[in-house]
C-alpha cells in the first residue's frame, strides 16, 4: 500500500504545496512533480514525488515556479497553467481531504441579478448551465445533471436557503455532484449574493420553446462518427499503419522490435493487449502498453518512445489493432491485479480538485449522478457500458490520437485538479479499473469521438 508520506498541511493554513518527495528521498520541493511511477521496481506502487517519468515534458505534471514567485502548471499547448496545488488530487501521497464543508454568514444587501446571470453563464466559472438549464435564448449549451432552474423563483424560497445551497450545496444534499462554489473559493459570497438575485428572475410562464436543441430533454441525442477503423473515415489509422516503419527500423541499440518479434506487428502482437493494462512483474507496477513501451523501447532498441509522443502512441494503436475483435481478457485473479484494481476504484470514486469532483459524478448514474444525461452539450458516458476499448481514439474536436492517460488529465484540470505525469501508477490503475468494466469486449482501436 502507499507510503503515507506526505507533509499535509493544514487545510486552514493551505498553501501551495502539493507535490512533495517521498520514494524514500528526503528532498521535499514546492515544485515537485506531483505522482510519478518508481519504475524502477523497487515499490510496487508509485509514491508522491519520485522524479521519475517517462513522459513528454508537457504530460509529467510539473509545477515550475516564475521570477516573481508565482508557480504555473507545465501542461499541453493550449491548456490551463494554472497551479491548483492547494487542492487534493489523485497521488496516493496525498491524504489531504476534500474541500471541507463551510458555511459563511449571508453578506447584506440584494445582489445585483444581471451580474448573478452571467456568473451563472461564465464558462470560466462553472458554468452553472452545465447543469441547469435557465430561460434565455442565448443560453446554450445547457445540461440537466441538475434540475432544470428555469422557475426557480416561483418557489419564492428564502434567500439564506438558496444562498447557503450555493455557498455549499453540500449542507442540503451531502452527496451531490454539485461544486461547493463558496467553499472552494470559486465564487466569493458577494458573488453568490447575486447568483441568488438572479435566480430569483426565474419565473414563469416560461417562453414557448423555439428551439429543441436548447433544452437538454429534449435535445436528440448524438449519433457516431461512421467505421472507426476504416481509413478514409479515421485517420489515425494511417498514422498508426506508419508505425510499421518504426518497427521494422533499427534503433541506436542495434535492433528493431522486429529483430525479436518475428512475424509483423499484426502477427507478434495478436491478442497481447487484450491483457492491459496489467502488473508488470518485471517493472513492478502495472502498466498500460503505453506505460511498457516508454520502458521496453529504449531497453531494447536504444529509441526513446517517451509517453504523449507520437511514436508511442502510433506504436500503442498499431498494437492494439493486432487484437481488434478480441475480448479484453484482464487477468483479474492475479493478486496484484486485484489489488490495483481495489485501488483504482477508490481513484474512481475519490473527490478531488477545486471543483470536489469523482469521475463517479459524471460517469455513473446511480444516486441522481451525471451519466446518461448533458453536461452542456456533452451526453456522459457511463463507466458500466466501458470506456476504453476504443482507445487510443482520434477526436474530432482536436484533430489528433489521444490516449486514456490524456483523457484523464484532460477530464480533471479544468475543474481545478493538478494532473498526475501521464505514466503514474495512479491512473494505470484507475484504467485498469475502467478497462475492468470492458472485460470480454471486443477490442475496436482506434476508436473516433467528438
Ligand atoms: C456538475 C453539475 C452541477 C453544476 C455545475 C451546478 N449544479 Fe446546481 N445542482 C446540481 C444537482 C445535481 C442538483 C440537485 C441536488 C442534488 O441532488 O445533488 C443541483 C441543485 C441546485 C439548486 C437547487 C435546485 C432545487 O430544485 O432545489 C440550485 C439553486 C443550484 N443547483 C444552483 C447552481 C448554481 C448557481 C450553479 C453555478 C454556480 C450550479 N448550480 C452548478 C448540479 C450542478
Ligand atoms: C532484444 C529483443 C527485443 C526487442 C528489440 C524488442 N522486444 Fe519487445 N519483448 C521482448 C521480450 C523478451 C519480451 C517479453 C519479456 C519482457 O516483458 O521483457 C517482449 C515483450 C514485448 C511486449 C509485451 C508482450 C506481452 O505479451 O505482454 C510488447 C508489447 C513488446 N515487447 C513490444 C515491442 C516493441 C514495440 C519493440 C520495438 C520498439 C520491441 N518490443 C522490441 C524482446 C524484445
Ligand atoms: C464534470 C464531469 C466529468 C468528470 C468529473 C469526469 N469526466 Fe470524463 N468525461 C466528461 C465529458 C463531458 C466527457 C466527454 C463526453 C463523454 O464521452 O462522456 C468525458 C469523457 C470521458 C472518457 C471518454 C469516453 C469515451 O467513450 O471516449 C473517459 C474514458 C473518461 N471521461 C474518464 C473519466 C475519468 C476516469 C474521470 C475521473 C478521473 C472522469 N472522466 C471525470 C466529463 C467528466
Amino acid at each position: 500500500m502507499p507510503r503515507a508520506c506526505l507533509a499535509v498541511p493544514p487545510w486552514a493554513a493551505m498553501i501551495a504545496v502539493v507535490a512533495v518527495g517521498c520514494a524514500g528521498s528526503a528532498v521535499e520541493t514546492p515544485t515537485a512533480r506531483s505522482a510519478q511511477a518508481a519504475w524502477s521496481g523497487t515499490s510496487a506502487v508509485s509514491s508522491s514525488g519520485s522524479s521519475v517519468s517517462r513522459a513528454i515534458p508537457e504530460a509529467r505534471g510539473d509545477i515550475t515556479t516564475l521570477a516573481d514567485g508565482r508557480t504555473v502548471a507545465v501542461r499541453y499547448p493550449g491548456w490551463t497553467t494554472e497551479d491548483f496545488g492547494r487542492f487534493r488530487t489523485y497521488a496516493y501521497g496525498d491524504t489531504r481531504p476534500e474541500v471541507p464543508i463551510s458555511r459563511v454568514p449571508m453578506p447584506v444587501g440584494t445582489g445585483d441579478s444581471k451580474r448573478g446571470r452571467a456568473l451563472f453563464l461564465d464558462r470560466r466559472l462553472g458554468p452553472c448551465t452545465g447543469c441547469h438549464l435557465v430561460q434565455g435564448e442565448d443560453v446554450w449549451p445547457a445540461g440537466n445533471v441538475g434540475p432544470d432552474l428555469s422557475i426557480y423563483g416561483d418557489r419564492h424560497l428564502p434567500r439564506e436557503y438558496t444562498f447557503d445551497l450555493v455557498y455549499d450545496p453540500r449542507h442540503v444534499f451531502p452527496h451531490t455532484v454539485m461544486p461547493p462554489w463558496g467553499a472552494a473559493g470559486v465564487l466569493s459570497p458577494a458573488d453568490v449574493v447575486d447568483v441568488v438575485a438572479f435566480l430569483d428572475t426565474q419565473r414563469g410562464p416560461v417562453p414557448a420553446e423555439k428551439d429543441v436543441e436548447r433544452d437538454p430533454k429534449t435535445r436528440g441525442k448524438p449519433t457516431g462518427f461512421g467505421d472507426n477503423l476504416d481509413p478514409t473515415n479515421n485517420p489515425a489509422v494511417l498514422r498508426a499503419e506508419s508505425a510499421d516503419d518504426r518497427w521494422a527500423t533499427k534503433g541506436p541499440a542495434g535492433k528493431a522490435c522486429a529483430d525479436c518479434h518475428a512475424g509483423g506487428v499484426l502477427a507478434a502482437m495478436k491478442g497481447v493487449a487484450t491483457r492491459y493494462p496489467q502488473h508488470v512483474v518485471k517493472y513492478g507496477r502495472v502498466m498500460s502498453i503505453e506505460d511498457f513501451l516508454a520502458v521496453h523501447g529504449p531497453e531494447t532498441t536504444g529509441i526513446s518512445l517517451a509517453e504523449e509522443s507520437a511514436d508511442n502512441l502510433d506504436l500503442t494503436v498499431r498494437i492494439k489493432m493486432a487484437s481488434n475483435g478480441m475480448p479484453v481478457n484482464l487477468d483479474l485473479g492475479k493478486p496484484e491485479n486485484a489489488a490495483a484494481l481495489a485501488r483504482g476504484k477508490s481513484s474512481f470514486n475519490r473527490k478531488v480538485g477545486q471543483r470536489d469532483h469523482a469521475c463517479a459524478d459524471c460517469h455513473t448514474a446511480d444516486g441522481g449522478r451525471g451519466a446518461g444525461k448533458f453536461l452542456g452539450g456533452r451526453l456522459l458516458v457511463d463507466v458500466t457500458s466501458g470506456m476504453t476499448r476504443h482507445f487510443p481514439t482520434w477526436r474530432t474536436s482536436v484533430g489528433d490520437v489521444w490516449d486514456m492517460r490524456k483523457r484523464l488529465q484532460w477530464c480533471m484540470t479544468p475543474l481545478g485538479t493538478n494532473m498526475l505525469a501521464a505514466d503514474a501508477v495512479e491512473y494505470a490503475e484507475l484504467e485498469m479499473y475502467l478497462t475492468s468494466f470492458d472485460q470480454g469486449q471486443p477490442l475496436s482501436v482506434p476508436g473516433i469521438r467528438h
